[in-house]
């Protein structure tokens, strides 16, 4: 059974980011996509200075094709991102220092990408990394001393906003780094998710991105316990949560992979134990295409190997999710 068929029975979406370069000119990439995910993110081609470097000019086909391909084959989008405080926001918006041209910056950017993707793209993480990666305080140049110390509420509140004008009504998400570790970080963020609530905006869901054992920044894995505490905690604000960019980095030996299999499951079982997680996604699925080689070197992070053959990890994730979708069935037949 596919992750894919596992998911649906379990009634949670399972997500791959993808990027369009391997989408175009690898069948098997497109194949292995398309069989065993039911939801993409696209892990660049959605950023805001990639969709739209420049105040009048739009760079959409990369972005399209990953939309196009999810409709083609019933998978959901999750759009990443609308703000992303630390990276791939043009300099005519970062350079902006008056407020209200930064907001209308942002509100021109937010009905720009509603009216295009109004009807593909239902869930978007319309602020991404509101915090400081490693600290719990807000993420904070230029954002800070132009737009205020509120700035994720008033950017929040332009994206819903925009949402209105164009009139769709997407999910809005905050999708946060390291919550599942950090216990700073995880108040912070839920201080923040209560603001916006307390606002009465529509925050949808927090996203907990799930980079597990990240060299040099977070060199311990998030427990199943804590994981489950920080999922439960959003869960008790009365929201949807979700796990938007899992990888875990694994020393690249058959046991370190047998290991890695057993951390994917213990942590998404733990997980998936929330009624209200409704996705768990993966920044990428196999080890051939991952930011982590880029960024850190050879750890096969993903569930499928370079050849794309499926890894421990792929149990262990196929094991979690039929494990949800069991609880479900009894759940069903008790009532
Ligand atoms: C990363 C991409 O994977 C890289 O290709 C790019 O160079 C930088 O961004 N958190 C996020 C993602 O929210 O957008 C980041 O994606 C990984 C960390």
């Amino acid at each position: 059974m596919s992750l894919r068929a596992l998911a649906d029975a379990a009634g949670v979406r399972v997500g791959a980011a993808v990027t369009a370069a391997p989408l175009r000119s690898d069948d098997r990439y497109r194949h292995t996509l398309v069989t065993e995910f039911n939801s993409v993110t696209a892990e660049n081609e959605m950023k805001w200075a990639r969709l739209h470097p420049d105040p009048d000019r739009w760079t959409t086909v990369d972005a399209d094709l990953i939309a196009t391909t999810a409709h083609e084959h019933d998978m959901a989008v999750r759009g990443h991102t609308l703000f992303w405080p630390h990276l791939a926001i043009p300099d005519w918006v970062t350079g902006q220092t008056s407020r209200a041209e930064m907001l209308a910056a942002v509100a021109d950017h937010c009905r720009g990408v509603f009216a295009r993707y109004g009807d593909t793209v239902a869930r978007w993480d319309a602020i991404n990394e509101p915090m400081h990666w490693l600290e719990g305080r807000l993420a904070d140049q230029p954002w800070l001393g132009v737009i205020g110390p509120d700035w994720p509420i008033d950017v929040f509140r332009v994206a819903a906003d925009a949402a209105a004008e164009v009139g769709v009504a997407p999910e809005l998400w905050l999708n946060v780094t390291h919550a599942d570790v950090l216990s700073e970080k995880q108040a912070l963020c839920i201080e923040l998710a209560q603001q916006l609530l307390d606002a009465g905006l529509p925050l949808h869901g927090i996203g907990l991105q799930t980079h597990c054992l990240v060299p040099d920044f977070i060199p311990e894995l998030p427990t199943p316990e804590h994981l489950a505490a920080v999922v439960g905690a959003v869960a008790d604000l009365g929201i949807e949560v979700a796990i938007t960019e899992m990888d875990l980095l694994a020393e690249p030996t058959p046991a370190g992979l047998v290991r890695q299999g057993t951390h994917y499951r213990e942590l998404l079982s733990a997980a998936l134990e929330q009624p209200r997680l409704t996705e768990v996604t993966f920044w990428g699925f196999t080890d051939a295409h991952t930011w982590i080689t880029d960024h850190f070197g050879e750890r096969a992070p993903l569930l499928f190997d370079e050849d794309y053959r499926p890894k421990p990890a792929y149990d262990g994730v196929a094991d979690a999710l039929r494990h949800r979708a069991s609880s479900l069935a009894r759940e069903e037949t008790v009532r």
